[in-house]
């Protein structure tokens, strides 16, 4: 009973500790709840995108912000695992552009996740609104409860010798925060905590986490289109910039002469967003088991924020999270190896049972880099209404 204390006392005061000592301060606490509701105001969650970002998956446009609020506690809370150890916060972390430092995350009593955890930086504005590497989630709102489903994750999967998601949903009802917090959000008295608002509350919250302060944000800003000079970037930024987005000029034998290295074809600008049409990209191995094949990956969380603001990479990459460093990357695209047991690899990427060859310089993989390195933006690592309210 203390820790709701706490994070009421968080809520309301902003301060775990000004809540103070014992039963007494808790029950004034929640006498507060009443009347006088102490979230007032909450944060505005609204979305700051810019006019030139047109794709967005999210079906009613706006996010709510005591929904959006309802979802930064329960995103946060550890009470959503079966034994009260791990939160979506625990895969999905801030200050990693909300995703995780493993190649696979620890769920409930150290279990792996088969893939690494997506970063979730601007999961509403992507064409595709289907959700996980393989996208087997429909949309975003349909993905949310899953992880609490998932055995390994958060462990209500109702199957074995664990409890379903109704036995979540009855523990919720009995925590005195979550009657408050659900009845404040939904506006009403008396609201059953079900499937539907837990997921809506989420679902508000993943999808208001943005990031559209970076550089290329300022530079796309003013020149208004992909191409042409950005005055904000440097040189190699500005070839980077071009390589990632033309495509390249090939021969007859699949070996580039001009143009770039054609990823803006998977990762299109200025949403950097997976192209719908995407095929599997030869990243076909199953995360911490190089033997095995997992060939089913065609979608891609977006390319920004892929480094963080100090200049390292957020998080490891691919469904395999086995790419630390984005030299890897480049090596990997440079020439993707086809392989006769996976013929699900894209057109653009190998012809047939030939790679098509980028041959990229050290110099341009650099100015690749450079160019990725524009796509980090600063907000979402420190924005209070992302952040945990324990
Ligand atoms: C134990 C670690 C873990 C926890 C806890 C966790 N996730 Fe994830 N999350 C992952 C992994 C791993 C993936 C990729 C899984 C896959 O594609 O098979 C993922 C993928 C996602 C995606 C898909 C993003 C995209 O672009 O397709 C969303 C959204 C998401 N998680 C939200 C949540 C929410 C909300 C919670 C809490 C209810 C949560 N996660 C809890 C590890 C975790
Ligand atoms: C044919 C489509 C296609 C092209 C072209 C393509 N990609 Fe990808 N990319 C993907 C897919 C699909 C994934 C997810 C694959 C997986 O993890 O299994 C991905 C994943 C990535 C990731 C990992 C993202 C993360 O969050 O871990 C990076 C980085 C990346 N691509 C960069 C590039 C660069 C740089 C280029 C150009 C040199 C490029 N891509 C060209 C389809 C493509």
């Amino acid at each position: 009973m203390k820790k709701h204390a706490c994070i009421l006392g968080i809520l309301i005061l902003a301060a775990c500790g000004r809540v103070g000592e014992g039963l007494y301060e808790l029950d004034a606490a929640y006498a507060h709840l009443g009347a006088d509701f102490p979230l007032e105001p909450p944060f505005d969650y609204s979305s700051s995108a810019p006019d030139y970002i047109t794709r967005d998956n999210r079906l009613d446009m706006d996010v709510d912000d005591r929904k959006a609020t309802l979802g930064r506690v329960l995103f946060y809370d550890k009470q959503l695992s079966l034994n009260n150890s791990i939160a979506c916060g625990s895969c999905h972390i801030q200050s990693h552009a909300f995703g995780d430092t493993s190649q696979q995350s620890v769920g409930l009593d150290g279990g792996l996740t088969s893939r690494q955890s997506m970063r979730l930086v601007n999961t509403r504005f992507a064409a595709l609104p289907a959700m996980f590497w393989d996208r087997r989630a429909i949309n975003l709102r349909n993905q949310v409860t899953q992880p609490i489903q998932d055995h390994i994750e958060m462990g209500f999967s109702g199957t074995g010798n664990q409890p379903g998601l109704d036995s979540l949903l009855a523990k919720l009802q009995g925590l005195p925060y979550y009657s408050e917090l659900f009845d404040w959000a939904y506006e009403q008295t008396g609201v059953t905590i079900n499937k539907q608002r837990l997921s809506q509350a989420l679902e508000h919250f993943v999808s208001s986490i943005e990031s559209f302060d970076s550089r290329f944000d300022e530079g796309f800003a003013t020149v208004g289109e992909i191409q042409g000079q950005y005055s904000n970037f440097t040189p190699a930024e500005n070839r980077g910039k071009f390589l990632f987005s033309a495509p390249p000029q090939l021969d007859n034998e699949n070996v580039r002469t001009a143009g770039g290295a054609g990823c803006a074809g998977c990762h299109r600008p200025p949403e950097f967003d997976i192209d719908p049409m995407s095929g599997n990209n030869g990243v076909d191995k199953e995360a911490g088991n190089p033997g095995g094949f997992d060939t089913t990956n065609t979608r891609s969380p977006s390319l920004r924020d892929i480094f963080s603001t100090n200049g390292q990479i957020n998080t490891p990459m691919m469904h395999t999270g086995n790419f630390l460093e984005f030299t890897t990357i480049v090596e990997h695209y440079n020439e993707v190896i086809p392989d006769v047991n996976n013929r699900t690899v894209d057109g653009r990427l190998v012809r047939g049972l030939t790679s098509v060859k980028l041959e990229l310089t050290s110099t341009e993989r650099a100015d690749l880099e450079a160019f990725i390195k524009t796509l980090t933006g600063n907000n979402i690592y420190t924005n209070e209404r992302w952040s945990s309210p324990f």
